[in-house]
């Protein structure tokens, strides 16, 4: 299954993948929207082709550059994107150009502190602040909805004692890099055992 990862940062999650190699899963394409990002560095210390497609150079538009976004996908045959620490809300125009299926991670076990303004640190301070006993990763499908589509898995992550943002985002970051692999590796098998069988027909040897 051909995929694009869609990233704004660290890579992490990105590195995680390529690291990990899920069976059936051929990364194709990096997407970043800001240059210079450690992300990148990642792709490419992996041999992964990668692109910069920045709101400036469409015209200061968000919709031309998520529909380009989009059709870069498209035209390298990505069947699925993931955001891995993308920061933007992705217009409709993404979802006209591209036709794939679309999945993020989330730091947080939604719809618990997701929506507007629920990125990087301020999730776990959100987490702290309820005060809540649990966090957790959430791996959903993205739809033009912010952080709202059908949940595709989550696992938990307690809240210790004397946690702050950072310890419990460092703890949330480590069940985030596990439960990606282990969910693109399970989509990918669930595809590939969907798709009919290329190559010679099996036959008895007659
Ligand atoms: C992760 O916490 C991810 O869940 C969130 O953004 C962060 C990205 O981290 N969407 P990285 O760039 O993968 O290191």
């Amino acid at each position: 299954m051909r995929l694009g990862v869609l990233v704004s940062g660290r890579g992490s999650n990105l590195e995680a993948v390529l690291t990990a190699k899920p069976r059936g899963l051929e990364p194709v394409l990096v997407i970043s929207n800001r240059p210079g990002v450690r992300a990148l560095e990642v792709a490419a210390a992996h041999g992964i082709p990668a692109r910069v497609l920045r709101r400036g150079d469409h015209g200061g538009d968000p919709s031309v550059r998520d529909g380009a976004i989009g059709a870069a996908f498209e035209q390298a045959g990505v069947e699925l994107v993931l955001l891995a620490g993308y920061d933007q809300l992705l217009r409709p125009a993404y979802f006209a150009a591209y036709s794939g299926r679309t999945i993020n991670i989330h730091p947080s076990l939604l719809p618990a502190h997701g929506g507007i303004g629920m990125m990087g640190m301020a999730v776990h301070r959100s987490v702290l602040a309820a005060p809540d006993a649990e966090s957790g990763v959430t791996i959903h499908e993205v739809t033009q909805d912010l952080d709202d589509g059908p949940i595709l898995a989550q696992s938990r992550v307690a809240v210790l004692p004397g946690d702050d943002a950072e310890t419990l985002a460092a703890r949330v970051l480590v069940e985030e890099h596990r439960l990606l692999v282990a969910t693109l590796a399970q989509i990918a098998a669930e595809v590939g055992s969907s798709r009919p069988r290329t190559g010679p027909p099996l036959s008895d040897a007659s």
